[in-house]
């Protein structure tokens, strides 16, 4: 076990504490720290020892790769070979921001790194505290969401603590992820741009900046060829069983009430739909008109699921355009996608 450190993000302005974080970095540790998707294993991207004990906290299979935090926009030159003029203009409107790019990668990019790929995923976070970081390290940064692969991801201090107190150096206290889900992982390699993770920059929103449609390879099957190595591994999942519910609320409490029987149940629901389901723990996440706030709850609702040792996850099925798409991408992968269609 390692004596994890747990800094205050007001304190990285002390002089100590930031000589502190640059040691760690640049001796091969890990640094958990906020952005504002979800809280990432930090560690310097150009050291494949610092990359391992990344993988080794997280419990990764080390052909999943990382994505390398950058904290100026002109630092992509160094990491990436051909930039597309749609990459340009992905950069140029929504960096920094929740949207990373898949680039060729350089030599200087180690294959630890990109899990032995010849690309690297890039990105420029927001978040100042995560900018704060990559400064004070003097490195770029590599970081995978900060939860045990597989489990949901972390937007809290409190779920960051839960799985990594004890297996990363430090853990910086940033509050609350303002999004809540991932970046969306967009590859500018080929000659059109193509979603590999739908994420909080909608489709709808690259489409309309772009001019042009592009295509989404995050909906092909889970077996079969995959273009991200994340794509094909368990992710999302709670403790309890995840089921997905498509149909009128009436339908739905019918079905949870002959499905669940002894079980420990709950329902995660839109907040219109709360009122129906009062015979059981009800956790309403959002209005249907806000998928920015179900996005934001999403995760920290599923680890809720696990503290109160729920058995079966009942869950709305969210309308699948703009941000739901996101949205749905992880609840399918919680439910081992599987809808149940009640109409
Ligand atoms: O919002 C986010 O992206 C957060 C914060 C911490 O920045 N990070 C995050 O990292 O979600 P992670 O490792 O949990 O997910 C990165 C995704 C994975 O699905 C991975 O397979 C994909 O990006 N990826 C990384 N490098 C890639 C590459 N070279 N080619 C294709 N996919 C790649
Ligand atoms: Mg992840």
């Amino acid at each position: 076990m390692i004596n994890t450190q747990i800094i205050k993000s007001k304190d990285l302005k002390k002089k100590d504490v930031k000589q502190f974080i640059y040691q760690t970095i640049k001796t091969g540790h890990t640094v958990v720290f906020p952005t504002e998707t979800v809280y990432g294993i930090g560690g310097d991207a150009l050291n494949p020892s610092a990359v391992k004990a990344i993988y080794l906290a997280k419990g990764r299979p080390s052909d999943n790769p990382l994505i390398i935090h950058i904290a100026r926009k002109k630092d992509v030159h160094l990491y990436a070979r051909h930039i597309s003029s749609y990459a340009h203009i992905l950069m140029k409107v929504f960096w920094p921001g929740p949207l990373t790019l898949i680039f060729d990668k350089k030599d200087i990019v180690p294959y630890e790194t990109t899990g032995g790929l010849e690309t690297v995923a890039i990105r420029y976070p927001q978040h100042l505290i995560a900018k704060q970081l990559i400064k004070i390290s003097q490195s770029p940064i590599a970081a995978p969401s900060a939860n045990i692969s597989g489990k949901p991801s972390s937007t809290r201090f409190k779920h960051v603590y839960e799985d990594l107190n004890g297996h990363v150096q430090v853990i910086i206290d940033g509050g609350d992820s303002s999004i809540g889900i991932e970046s969306t992982v967009v590859d500018v390699t080929q000659s059109m741009p193509c979603i590999l993770r739908p994420g909080y920059i909608t489709k709808e929103m690259i489409e309309s900046v772009l001019g042009i449609q592009i295509s989404d390879a995050s909906r092909e099957k889970i077996n079969g060829a995959v273009k991200s190595p994340g794509m094909k591994y368990t992710h999302y999942k709670p403790k309890g069983e995840v089921k997905l519910l498509q149909g009128n609320p009436e339908r739905m409490l019918a079905f949870i009430e002959n499905d669940a029987l002894n079980d420990k149940k709950a329902i995660i629901c839109s907040d219109e739909n709360a009122s129906y389901f009062t015979s059981m723990l009800t956790k309403p996440i959002g209005s249907i008109h806000r998928l920015d706030l179900i996005a934001k709850n999403l995760f920290s609702t599923l680890r809720e699921m696990d503290e109160l040792n729920i058995e079966k996850i009942y869950v709305e099925v969210f309308p699948e355009t703009h941000l739901g798409h996101a949205i749905m991408n992880r609840l399918l992968k919680a439910s081992g996608y599987q809808i149940i269609k009640l109409i």
